[in-house]
């Protein structure tokens, strides 16, 4: 606290990212990470960018890299915006699309981001519950608002909304941009970037973080249509015309373009997950269906924070959310390696008796 501080910075309430321990041998399943190595591809195209020209600025529209990406989608550059991490990108969204006299919609458990961004940008929001199964209900969202955003598959519950719902609110909501972030739908879930040629309404985020095993490197995107996307890049060139560096240009092209490997790596994610939840089942836990690089699931008996406190004493860290109560027995754990998986079972089994 100081008497130099701006009255927005008294009034902020931070988002707090998962911890990133300093303690080597740690089996680290607390922020959704990807625990396979990017793609030897983006390896190369990193090494091949420590040269004299680091000298010189990166391209701040980054057109290389909005072009594979368009490619991939098959969409134009055009309708396509890059940020340093999604993180970035929804922040833009928030300022740029989202701040109007109507509050903005989304549900009461879901990325904690969000309300941060509402704090930093003084948006009034509305959080609408989730139903009793964790799940979006849609009809709540039929209601006069500001912008409607919500993760799919949600975070962190890992539940996925069908492509159908999604098209059933843009049809009914049509004055307001609904953003969905689609930060985990690689694992399982399908695009609603397919929507976007027909919804001008529509923007959907993504991120090299997940399934691209890029999160050290920062880079996500948006897609939507053009004049949604130069209202990004109105907000992007009023406060950093250079967000992405020459090493995540590079690096994220050659990611795009290694379609083969990221797919072989969402691949054994998925089959780590569907053992990891059968396994988890015979200890007596009950999972949320995941389409996602991470799992929501409680025990019959015993006590989420519990649960976490053991495990980090055998050097396995999950994530755990106190708040709110209906999700206090929860554990939010990411899918890591086999062997990864094997060693949290087999801790959780000593755990449990
Ligand atoms: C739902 C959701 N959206 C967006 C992000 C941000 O990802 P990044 O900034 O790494 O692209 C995360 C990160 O965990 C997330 O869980």
């Amino acid at each position: 606290m100081s008497r130099f501080w701006s009255s927005v910075v008294h009034d902020l309430t931070p988002y707090v990212p998962g911890e990133q321990p300093k303690l080597a041998n740690l089996v680290k399943l607390n922020t959704n990470e990807n625990p396979y190595g990017p793609s030897p591809r983006v390896l190369e195209a990193l090494q091949a960018e420590v040269a004299d020209t680091l000298r010189l600025y990166p391209d701040p529209n980054s057109d290389r890299l909005r072009k594979a990406i368009a490619d991939r989608h098959g969409v134009t550059p055009s309708q396509i915006f890059v940020g340093n991490g999604s993180d970035e990108v929804l922040a833009h969204a928030f300022q740029a699309l989202l701040k109007h006299e109507l509050p903005i919609l989304f549900p009461d458990i879901t990325y904690s981001f969000y309300p941060v961004y509402c704090g930093l940008y003084g948006i009034a929001y509305r959080q609408l519950p989730l139903t009793e199964s964790f799940e979006i209900s849609i009809d709540d969202y039929l209601q006069p608002n500001g912008g409607i955003i919500f993760p799919n598959p949600n975070a962190p519950t890992a539940r996925l909304l069908a492509l159908p719902e999604i098209e059933r609110l843009l049809q009914a909501n049509t004055d307001s941009v609904v953003v969905i972030d689609e930060a985990y739908v690689d694992f399982g879930g399908e695009s609603a970037i397919g929507l976007v040629a027909r919804y001008p309404q529509l923007l959907v985020t993504h991120t090299l973080s997940k399934s691209h095993s890029l999160a050290g490197l920062r880079v996500g995107y948006a897609v939507g249509h053009p004049d949604l996307i130069e209202a990004l890049t109105r907000v992007k060139d009023s406060f950093n015309s250079y967000p992405l560096d020459r090493f995540a240009q590079a690096g994220a092209v050659a990611a795009m373009h290694d379609r083969a490997y990221f797919a072989e790596t969402c691949r054994k994610v998925v089959a780590s997950r569907d053992k990891l939840v059968a396994d988890l089942a015979s200890l007596g836990f009950e999972t949320l269906p995941s389409a996602a690089n991470f799992i929501f699931t409680r025990h019959s008996t015993r006590d989420g924070a519990v649960l976490s406190a053991c495990l980090r004493e055998r050097s396995i860290i999950v994530r755990h959310f106190k708040n709110p109560a209906r999700i206090a027995p929860f554990l939010r754990i990411t899918i890591g390696t086999e062997q990864q998986c094997a060693a949290l079972v087999s801790a959780l089994r000593e755990i449990l008796g």
